[in-house]
């Protein structure tokens, strides 16, 4: 099954307003003529309204790095999906790496959060990936299963079909170690394999899967053009515009 590719901007805790907006409107410069690939950009939350202004009208659309699954209330810190819909949001990453490490994030957060995006209407990001240590003692495939079914549970089908998912092994975000183009497509599919048994394989075809990690205009090619790679979810290279969109149309 075709389908279609998805490079989403990771920004972390990175720029300011101004600067977001000038990365955001430099993006939009550089990634005017990608057609057939869907563009994301996650600014920081603060910052979600002035990109949201600077690609409007564009091929660019606005993702958020985290959300919170109650509507309202008091959750002194946390944003919720109507908020960020208000504010012009499409995509939402869910679970990263850097959430579960420092910010207590689990499978069942997860789960709760990837429910409430899909209920108002947001695409989840769900994003898994094991450690140096759990792949280097045979746990990698016991952590991808146990991540995918957590962060699944309970979710049907067809709102299934409508996420993305990002295959992120800790040992390659932010230390120039990439997976190879091999151990990435081995990781998707095997993460496939997981959502094909919850789901069937049409449902489990039609779900891309981002690949992230250390991805850079120059080893971009080979990973996209794996079988079962579908996009990335790009960290550094998405702070500066030409490199995110030698990404997002690697030569
Ligand atoms: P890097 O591209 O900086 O390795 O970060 C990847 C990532 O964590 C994207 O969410």
């Amino acid at each position: 099954m075709a389908r279609k590719k998805i490079i989403a901007g990771n920004w972390k805790m990175n720029t300011t307003a101004s600067e977001a907006a000038a990365l955001a409107k430099d993006v939009v410069g550089a990634v005017s003529g990608a057609a057939d690939v869907d563009v994301v950009v996650c600014p920081p939350y603060v910052n979600l309204s002035a990109v949201a202004e600077a690609i409007k009208g564009s091929n660019v659309k606005l993702g958020a790095q985290d959300v919170h699954w109650e509507a309202k209330g008091a959750f002194t810190g946390k944003v919720s999906c109507d908020m960020l819909k208000a504010v012009g949001v499409d995509y939402v990453i869910i679970g990263h790496s850097e959430q579960r490490q420092y910010f207590g994030e689990t499978n069942e957060t997860v789960n709760k959060k990837t429910k409430a995006t899909l209920a108002a209407g947001l695409i989840p990001i769900v994003c898994v990936g094991e450690t140096l240590e759990e792949r280097e003692s045979g746990k990698m495939d016991g952590v991808l299963e146990s991540q995918t079914k957590g962060g699944f549970d309970g979710i049907s089908a067809a709102d299934a079909a409508k996420c993305v998912v990002a295959y992120e092994p800790v040992w390659a975000i932010g230390t120039g170690k990439t997976a190879t183009s091999q151990q990435a497509n081995e990781a998707h599919i095997f993460i496939r394999s997981i959502l094909s048994k919850l789901y069937g394989t049409d449902t489990a075809g039609a779900i891309r899967i981002q690949y992230g990690g250390s991805m850079k205009p120059d080893n971009a090619k080979e990973l996209l053009a794996q079988s079962d790679v579908d996009g990335g979810l790009i960290g550094g290279a998405a702070l500066k515009a030409s490199d995110f969109a030698g990404i997002v149309q690697p030569k």
